[in-house]
């Protein structure tokens, strides 16, 4: 399927996201002949610029970016799609201007009615710049054209301002035009999850409470929180990490097969994983959630300020940088089984994977000779190196029986050599295409703020309880505890 002619309009594209993100992945959409035939990007933004200076900095960036393989050929004509438009989004009188220079640019180029409209902006505007979309008739094609609108994360806050969100949205686009991004979802590793359940006959009859005795998710971070000290402030880890990316890789493990392959089928079993979490209760948010904040240390051999000396954050914040999870999914395939979560910033190594602990056997004949409780587990790793690593127990050549476990393990790159296309690439041609598999759905994004928002809400009752500190660079919180051991450690707090 090829994607129709249109127009990408970028809010906010003299930000960090157009230029480590954006920029770069349609460029390698451009290098790999994946952009429709007929393609201009139009970014907007508040810095006073001509055309030519924003394509400068673009290609300044792009140079300067170590993993995009440049041919200045290639390059210069690439930046010839983009387009810069100096405007106030804060102001709605602007967006007539925007409007002729979007109808200008269709004339000139020969652009169908097709247009994006991308929000990489800070979040107050997703609210501010679809109104004053509709308010100049931006939001609908008078000429049989498509609209679509990219969000950006974080999709609110809490439950009721992602509700409003949705909302407002709704009554600017349909459901079906509006794309609620999460950037792990275009990361090929993840997508394979679902090709690794639903391809193989093999693991369905195991994927169960009968076969697996708990499911670990874990990102670990060496990243601090950048510049982002004012964003990071209103988020933590909770919000940042756990609300998106880590619950979508979560339904990817646990939904039930979708009646087939097209978006809706897919997204409605994710929609019923997040419906089907149990609800945290007071005691639950105090004892199977554990929230840490990283002090000084060492990170990969440098020095690193903690969390309370970073730019922006307040001396005595407690917001978390890290956050241990545990919790339960009532449904018939899951009942009973504990999922765990951790994610954290400033930790000793960056690593996202996904861990199936399968049950031992019936009669533990080997006993505490592998590694776990049982000798098999399926890891997914989906950065760095990104494999997957089935492990499992067999005997030590030689007298007795000794057992080893070993691991079978399959690399992405002995399939591709080429490094894995960047997320954002994936994402932005599903959109052109008009795929929404990938993105999230209202009424799941609702649902899995439903379940993070008591959390939150104990917090900010109790905004130092059980709040522990971690050097950077450690493994976080109750030290060299990475696994579900660390609930069983440490005082419990009774509510
Ligand atoms: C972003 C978070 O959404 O994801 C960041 O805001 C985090 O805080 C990043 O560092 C992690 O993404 P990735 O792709 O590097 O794992």
């Amino acid at each position: 399927k090829e994607a129709e002619n249109q127009m990408l309009v970028i809010f906010g594209a003299s930000g960090d996201l157009t230029r480590r993100k954006l920029i770069p992945a349609l460029f390698e959409l451009y290098v790999r002949r994946l952009l429709p035939e007929k393609f201009i990007i139009l970014g907007a933004a508040r810095s006073l610029m001509s055309n030519e200076e924003f394509r400068r900095k673009q290609s300044d960036y792009l140079s300067a970016s170590s993993n995009i393989s440049l041919n200045s050929k290639e390059l210069g004509s690439f930046l010839e799609l983009i387009y810069y438009v100096a405007f106030d989004t804060d102001n709605c009188k602007e967006y007539v201007k925007l409007k002729e220079m979007i109808v200008s640019l269709q004339k000139e180029k020969d652009i169908p009615d097709n247009i994006i409209f991308y929000l990489a902006t800070p979040p107050a505007m997703y609210e501010v710049i679809p109104p004053f979309l509709k308010a100049v008739k931006l939001n609908v094609s008078l000429h049989g054209g498509t609209r679509k609108i990219i969000v950006e994360k974080p999709f609110g806050t809490d439950l009721k301002s992602a509700k409003r969100l949705n909302r407002k949205l709704e009554l600017i686009f349909n459901e079906k035009e509006i794309y609620r991004i999460d950037h792990y979802l275009g990361k090929e590793t993840v997508q394979n999850i679902l090709v690794l359940r639903f391809s193989n006959g093999i693991f369905e009859p195991l994927w169960n409470r009968n076969y697996i005795d708990y499911v670990e998710i874990s990102s670990s971070e060496t990243l601090g929180i950048e510049n982002r000290g004012k964003y990071y402030e209103t988020a933590g880890a909770l919000r940042d990490m756990i609300q998106n990316h880590l619950m979508q890789l979560m339904a990817f493990i646990a939904m039930e097969p979708p009646a087939s392959f097209d978006p809706e089928s897919i997204r409605d079993e994710i929609a019923k994983v997040f419906r089907s979490l149990r609800a945290f209760s007071t005691h639950d948010c105090h004892n199977s959630v554990i929230r840490g904040q990283y002090t000084d240390g060492e990170v990969e051999g440098e020095t690193v300020v903690g969390y309370r000396k970073e730019k922006e954050v307040a001396a005595d914040s407690n917001t978390e940088t890290y956050v241990a999870m545990r919790y339960m999914i009532d449904n018939w395939r899951w009942s009973g089984i504990p999922f765990f979560i951790f994610t954290g910033k400033r930790l000793k190594e960056k690593r996202t994977e996904i861990t199936i602990h399968f049950k031992s056997t019936p009669q533990q004949f080997f006993k505490g000779q592998c590694a776990g409780s049982s000798c098999n587990q399926l890891i997914i790793r989906v950065q760095p190196d990104e494999s997957i690593s089935m492990k499992f127990g067999l005997k030590i050549p030689g007298a007795g029986f000794e057992v080893k476990q070993v691991s079978m393990d399959f690399y992405y790159d002995s399939l591709k050599k080429d490094k894995l296309p960047d997320a954002y690439e994936r994402l932005l041609l599903d959109a052109m295409l008009g795929d929404s598999t990938l993105y999230s759905r209202s009424d799941a994004l609702e649902a899995s703020w439903r379940f993070i928002d008591p959390i939150e809400k104990e917090w900010m009752k109790h905004p130092t309880r059980n709040l522990l500190y971690y050097k950077a660079g450690s493994n976080g919180p109750r030290q060299n505890l990475i696994g579900p051991e660390i609930f069983d450690s440490g005082n419990k707090t009774k509510c």
